[in-house]
């Protein structure tokens, strides 16, 4: 049989999907799953964007224009205003998703080989876009007992080569929580101009900032033409389904280099910039809604789980994951038990693994990431849940 390439071969499986085929078998088996592993939130989509969609009328569905529909970037424009955020519609290209535009950044900046500073934990699917371009990861360890707050400048210089070609955030950080001052930023700032090094950040959670506000790496002083931003509707007004994200840079290069794959992929989803033009329009009103029902699901879900004997979560400042520890052998081997082999009140929990979003097999292994997306009684259940499990599970470290 013919081979596959190494470069599959050497792609990671996402540690959020990995263990669905146990879910799958726990749902046929009648067992309730809470579903903590994922981020797909269950908070309602902002109706009139729903209803564009069911308003639509145009005779087909066409593609688009390969940088997205030109009213849509120019309504962005007015959004990243609103969020201080000066730039330009000719500064954005809507992509598939922010998932997309983190391919097209990378394969817009990096050659095979060259490497990518990121802060680890990190959002596994850094290391699996990292991998597909032929690109390394570069991890700079953040640690759970200072909250995964930003390592020392000492560390990121420490990991230069000659082939270090970008630094990639995440900011609020998913898997973490952490959400990364001005101060921290500008420390960024100053070893990316001394290293002529690209800056790319995530900021698909922005709007999730709990504790302080949000400070964009679009608005460093002095590192405009190295700082790629990726950004997503996803998780903003809980539309993962729409598929729409944006890249944006006021360097021209990246922007015209984008294109070009944005061209060879032809357009990014029509329906689904046509919901995405309509959730501009949302009241801000949906979004302080949000806002508040993370926040109070935050202070709920940590407060509990830190309860329980043995398990620690640092206060997650931002978006809607926690990194948490667990007093067991093997955090994954954990995961899979829950879904095979347990279940309480007809429930079970799905959790992340959480070696999956560091660089070496045994770093996070006695961790999970935990994403609160649930309501609360959920939650409330979903905790209870992994109290009952700790008590039994074979490897609980603290029997
Ligand atoms: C940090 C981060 N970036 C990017 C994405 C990609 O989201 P999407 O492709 O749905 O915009 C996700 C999804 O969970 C994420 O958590």
């Amino acid at each position: 049989m013919p081979r596959i390439s190494d470069r599959g071969f050497r792609m990671p499986a996402s540690p959020i999907r990995k263990l669905a085929q146990y879910a799958e078998e726990a749902k046929q088996r009648g067992i309730d799953v809470l579903h903590l592993n994922i981020g797909q939130p269950d908070i309602t989509t902002p109706k009139h964007a729903i209803d564009s969609i069911k308003n639509f009328s145009d005779p087909y569905i066409s593609y688009s224009n390969s940088a997205g529909n030109l009213s849509l970037r120019k309504e962005l424009v007015e959004y990243y205003k609103t969020n201080d955020i000066d730039i330009s519609h000719k500064d954005i290209l809507i992509t598939t998703g922010g998932s997309e535009a983190i391919c097209f950044a990378y394969y817009s900046i990096l050659n095979y080989g060259d490497e990518v500073i990121v802060p680890e934990p990190f959002y596994s699917n850094y290391y699996g876009f990292t991998t597909e371009t032929g690109a390394r990861m570069i991890p700079v360890r953040s640690t759970i007992e200072n909250g995964f707050a930003l390592p020392e400048i000492e560390e990121f210089e420490k990991v230069l080569t000659p082939r270090t070609k970008a630094i990639m955030l995440c900011n609020p950080n998913n898997p973490t929580g952490y959400v990364y001052s001005r101060h921290e930023l500008e420390r960024i700032r100053d070893i990316v101009l001394e290293n002529d090094l690209f800056l790319i950040c995530d900021e698909v959670y922005r709007e999730f900032c709990y504790d302080n506000d949000h400070y964009s790496v679009m608005n460093l002083s002095g590192i405009e033409d190295n700082v790629i931003l990726v950004d997503s509707f996803s998780k903003r007004y809980n539309v993962c389904g729409i598929r729409i994200g944006a890249l944006i840079s006021r360097n021209k290069e990246v922007i015209s280099t984008s294109l070009k794959f944005a061209q060879a992929r032809l357009s990014p989803p029509s329906l689904g910039q046509i919901v995405a033009e309509a959730l501009l329009k949302t009241p801000q009103e949906y979004l302080d809604k949000a806002f508040e029902e993370y926040k109070s699901r935050r202070d709920f879900v940590i407060h509990e789980l830190n309860t329980i004997k043995g398990v620690y979560s640092p206060i997650p400042k931002g978006a809607f994951y926690s990194i948490v520890e667990l007093p067991v052998d093997n955090a994954e081997k954990f995961c899979q038990w829950l879904l095979e082999e347990f279940e309480y009140k007809g429930t079970t929990v799905m959790l992340a693994p959480g070696n999956g979003f560091y660089t070496g097999k045994k770093l996070g292994e006695r961790q999970v990431r935990l994403a609160y997306v649930l309501n609360k009684e959920k939650l409330a259940l979903a905790v209870e849940c992994l109290k009952k499990a700790l008590e039994i599970y074979p490897g609980n470290l603290l029997k």
